[in-house]
């Protein structure tokens, strides 16, 4: 949540740093803003709404030259989204302007005591009382030796909560200073220039060498310097990277929205997230799987955890896990996790599924984890985010960047990843043979077609869309690994179309839900595979007729040629055979073509609906 840049090198820093809020305007779009140092002075322009509103302002306003700036893109949490509210915020006598990702939790206190003390505040941020208190450190600046990451480390030594925050001051020119704790900020290291950044993406254009900064670390940068250290003044320990895609992965391509471009890319991201994970003896690797054997043979128990979409793929990841490897596993949401006082020892096995890597939920729930003595592995597609970082072992996505808010390629490909994973486990503990692990891997390579194959067919569900952008409410069934996928197809329509979608387990309709049903009630209901699960499909149909008899419109997604379903489907959407458990890869694909087309229909910006933004850093 909320997108920060910061730049000094030799380029005009406005440019850069506009450049890099465009490419972060996903993670909150609430209100933009920048400073730059010009001429001995801050000078600053921020507008409440999304981030063209400033962009439009500068063009009328004088330019801001200076080649020291950063910049920020706010999701709001404390205060309304307004132009006050919106950062950098500045000190008393706007010498420093700071910008600031996450939620201050000692917010009062610390504003009582700067309002005692004399600092006028202009906000109802939290953010801009850290400009006072730094206004004070820097104001006691000879004491020590008056730097501006002096006075930073001091400040967040004095802050609870989570943050990323980055400053400059003019007494302390030429230094962009950046900290972090439980927030992400990663470095861009140029040729002459260097960059902070919420994530990668900021500085993709301009460099592809990166640097993770670690927890309660300080960053500073200079044009030609990258200085880390810890809140207590010592040397910082840090790790650097290359980023692995290129600026144009983070561009549209011609399609009008990111999530057309991510939905079209899953054949290829699926393969991709294949790639590399069988060895020349024919056995899987998985990149950064930090645990042993021996480890992995001492597990007793799986939790998966995740949030949103993710904690759908966690759900999917429980079947593979317990058919194949032959391990109890349950799945938890991330946010629930650690307030349920969790049964964890050393030889549970914690699965965090994220594909941002920043989600503070999971990220709280894995160190809760850690703490118990856990093992944790995580499944993520950004490289030196927070979770893989504290995480056992890692199992990358390779999905490349993700910017629509809504999730899809990761959700595909993190369920790659769980299947990856199960085949592994299942591999190292011995509960599939290796013909039955191949046999497996060769479903898994069929899939990039199987997909592509969905994406060629989407002419039925597009026509769907139009005929139901202007429903008010649409139900989502299924069973097995269907049941997730309902879910997925729910959340993907509440947070695009903003329509009321639920998901449920079909067989709990007579439960309760059924009451929903009226004339007309769209209903969409993912089939599992009649060949294979014969019991399950006829359950299903039976659902289907029992929601038909009461008049619901039936959109039904079944596998094609299943010619016992289609007599109770009012809309047919046929899926290309695969086994069984892999067909969620399949179902999901036509519910985000769904959700994406009827938000378009609607008028909404499909990849920054409203209140929402990518990632998800405060709890
Ligand atoms: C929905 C969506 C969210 C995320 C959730 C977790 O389309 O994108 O539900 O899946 O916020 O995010 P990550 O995977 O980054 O932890």
């Amino acid at each position: 949540m909320c997108g920060i840049v910061g730049y000094a090198g030799d380029r005009q820093a406005l440019g850069v740093v506009l450049e890099g809020l465009s490419r972060l305007e996903y993670r909150g779009y609430d209100s933009a803003g920048v400073a730059v140092l010009t001429e001995g002075k801050i000078a600053w322009a921020k507008r409440a709404g999304k981030l063209g509103n400033l962009t439009s302002a500068l063009k009328e306003s004088p330019p801001l030259p200076g080649t020291v700036g950063l910049g920020h893109t706010r999701w709001a949490t404390h205060g309304a989204p307004t132009d006050p509210n919106a950062h950098p915020h500045t000190d008393c006598d706007g010498n420093l302007a700071v910008v600031h990702n996450g939620i201050i939790e000692n917010f009062a206190e610390l504003r009582d005591e700067l309002k005692a003390g004399g600092h006028l505040m202009t906000s109802e941020t939290d953010t801009e009382l850290v400009a006072h208190l730094l206004e004070d450190e820097m104001a006691a600046g000879p004491a020590e030796d008056g730097s501006l990451a002096t006075a930073m480390r001091s400040v967040c030594q004095r802050l609870d909560g989570t943050f990323t925050l980055v400053a400059v001051d003019v007494r302390d020119p030429g230094v962009v200073v950046g900290a972090r704790r439980n927030s992400p900020l990663v470095v861009g290291r140029g040729d002459g220039e260097n960059f902070l950044a919420s994530d990668v993406a900021a500085f993709i254009s301009f460099t592809k060498d990166a640097t993770e900064i670690g927890q309660n670390q300080v960053a500073e940068i200079r044009a030609g310097e990258v200085t880390v250290t810890n809140f207590d003044g010592s040397p910082g320990a840090v790790r650097d990277f290359t980023v692995d895609w290129d600026a144009e992965a983070a561009e549209k391509a011609g399609f009008k929205w990111f999530m057309a471009k991510e939905i079209a890319e899953q054949p290829r991201a699926v393969a991709e997230a294949l790639v590399g994970r069988v060895g020349k003896d024919g056995r899987l690797v998985l990149d950064e799987m930090r645990l042993s054997d021996e480890e992995l043979r001492s597990v007793d128990r799986i939790v998966v955890l995740g949030c949103g979409t993710a904690y759908h793929a966690g759900m999917i990841a429980k079947y593979a896990i317990e058919h194949w490897a032959k391990i109890p596993c349950e799945v938890a949401l991330a946010s629930e996790f650690r307030y349920s006082d969790p049964i964890l020892t050393k030889s549970t096995l914690v699965i965090a599924i994220s594909q941002s890597g920043e989600t503070l939920d999971t990220l709280m729930a894995i160190r809760h984890a850690s703490e118990q003595h856990s093992r944790v592995l995580s499944i993520c597609n950004v490289k030196g985010s927070s979770i893989p970082r504290e995480s056992d072992g890692v199992v990358y996505l390779h999905a490349g960047p993700e910017i629509a808010v809504a999730s899809t390629k990761a959700f595909l490909t993190q369920l790659i990843a769980c299947y990856v994973l199960a085949l592994y486990l299942a591999q190292v503990r011995g509960s599939m043979y290796p013909d039955e692990i191949a046999m497996a891997l060769d479903h898994l390579r069929a899939m990039p077609n199987a997909v592509e194959e969905v994406l060629e067919r989407m002419g039925p569900v597009r026509a769907m869309a139009r005929e139901l952008a202007g429903e008010r409410c649409v139900l989502f069934l299924g069973r097995h690994v269907g049941f997730p996928v309902a879910l997925e197809g729910a959340l993907k329509l509440k947070e695009l179309a903003y329509m009321h979608a639920e998901g449920f387990a079909a067989g709990e309709l007579k439960h309760g839900p059924i009451a929903l049903i009226e004339p007309g009630l769209p209903v969409v209901i993912v089939t599992p595979p009649p060949a294979d699960m014969p019991v399950l499909h006829d359950k299903i149909v039976s659902n289907i007729q029992e929601i038909r008899a009461r008049g619901a419109r039936t959109i039904v997604l079944a596998e094609r040629g299943d010619e016992k379903v289609a007599p109770y489907a009012d809309t047919l959407i046929e899926l290309p055979p695969v086994p069984p458990l892999l067909q969620p890869l399949v179902a999901a694909v036509p519910l985000q073509v769904f959700a994406c087309e009827v938000a378009d229909i609607q008028g909404h910006d499909v990849d920054q609906p409203r209140n929402l933004a990518k990632s998800v850093t405060v709890e």
